[in-house]
């Protein structure tokens, strides 16, 4: 039998480069090699996406990311965290077994009651049951379908490591094993993606390229990618350039030796560079951008795929959610 990996994608905007080679294309990856996972988590996207238009928007973008990015739904199990019920009843069992300290050190919740403290403010000033609780539904994510690993960010891993530290407790308990006990795993290869100013790629700088931009809109935004004032005929330096960095993300290794030999002998200028890098995108994600705005225009589409997940991934809750009521004694 295949070991089976887990992960859950918020839906928190419009997914860019940094989430596809950090996360997507990992993630799909994996497939060839475990029974996956795959799952949009809008209640944990709810503590800070608290509008339903934007919510409902950002579930539709980021299924259509997966599905135009290549996820077969028969293949991975995928679904809507908020369609099974049943995680939010194990999150509460969950609960009862988890130390109160443990969600105290949770490093989102942390930093909070830092920021807090250093502002003079109350600690728990704006944070809300769910920030708080924010591990404790992560753990019933994983452990009810029985994930083995877990491709996350490494912000991630302390969560995780709760999910294991709340299965083995809860087993012991019970002298049974009824949750296996999940790994973290991390992407080491691609390391951090660069955005426009060369720190991390991400929503909360913006300096973010959205993976499905139109040509016309993609050349404007890699446009504002930093780059030094070196001239046209100058000899430049590939591996300190943002743009050769997203370039070698995309390229074939010829590819990206070919570019770093013009790089090197000059008379390239930094617009022949971004030519080069939007060429790359194009040919990389060009058909998926077709598909991903394909879907967006017809979201019945979406919905389908998502309630066939949920009918798969409910019956597979519903075996697991048996067996913990039973021994909890509420079944
Ligand atoms: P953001 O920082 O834009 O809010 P998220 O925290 O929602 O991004 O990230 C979702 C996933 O994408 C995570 O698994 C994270 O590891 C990956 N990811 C995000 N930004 C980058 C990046 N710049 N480089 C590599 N991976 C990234
Ligand atoms: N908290 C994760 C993030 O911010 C998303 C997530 C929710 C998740 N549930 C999960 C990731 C379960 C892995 C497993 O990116």
């Amino acid at each position: 039998m295949r070991k089976i990996s887990l992960t859950g994608i918020k839906p928190t905007g419009t997914p860019h480069l940094g989430n596809y080679v950090g996360a997507i294309r990992p993630a799909l990856e994996l497939t060839k090699t475990y029974d996956t996972v795959y799952f949009i988590a809008d209640y944990h996207a709810l503590t800070t996406v608290q509008n339903g238009a934007e919510m409902r928007a950002n579930i539709y973008k980021v299924a259509a990311t997966w599905l135009a990015l290549g996820l077969n739904p028969e293949e991975s199990l995928f679904y809507k965290q908020s369609d099974i019920p049943e995680i939010f009843e194990l999150s509460w069992a969950l609960s009862c077994f988890t130390p109160k300290g443990f969600m105290n050190r949770a490093h989102a919740y942390k930093a909070k009651v830092e920021a807090n403290t250093a502002a003079g403010v109350d600690v728990d000033s704006n944070v809300n049951m769910g920030l708080y609780c924010y591990p404790c539904l992560m753990d019933a994510d994983i452990l009810m379908f029985s994930a083995d690993i877990v491709p996350v960010g490494k912000d991630q891993k302390q969560h995780v490591e709760f999910a294991r530290d709340i299965a083995i407790k809860f087993n012991k308990h019970f002298g049974e094993d009824v949750f296996t006990v999940p790994e973290p795993v991390f992407q080491e290869s691609t390391g951090v993606i660069p955005g426009l100013d060369g720190r991390k790629m991400s929503k909360s700088y913006d300096n973010y390229i959205d993976i499905f931009l139109e040509p016309k809109a993609l050349k404007k935004r890699l446009g504002k990618i930093v780059t030094n004032s070196q001239g046209i005929e100058e000899p430049k330096d590939p591996d300190t350039c943002n743009v050769f960095k997203l370039y070698k993300l995309f390229a074939t290794p010829e590819q990206t030796e070919a570019l770093a030999a013009r790089y090197r002998a000059g008379g390239m200028g930094w617009g022949h560079a971004k030519q080069e890098l939007q060429n790359v995108l194009e040919e990389h994600l060009g058909a998926a951008r077709e598909k991903y705005f394909y879907l967006l225009d017809h979201t019945d589409e979406i919905e389908k795929i998502l309630a066939y997940g949920k009918e798969r991934a409910r019956a597979k809750a519903k075996v697991m959610m048996d067996r913990v009521r039973h021994l909890l004694g509420t079944y």
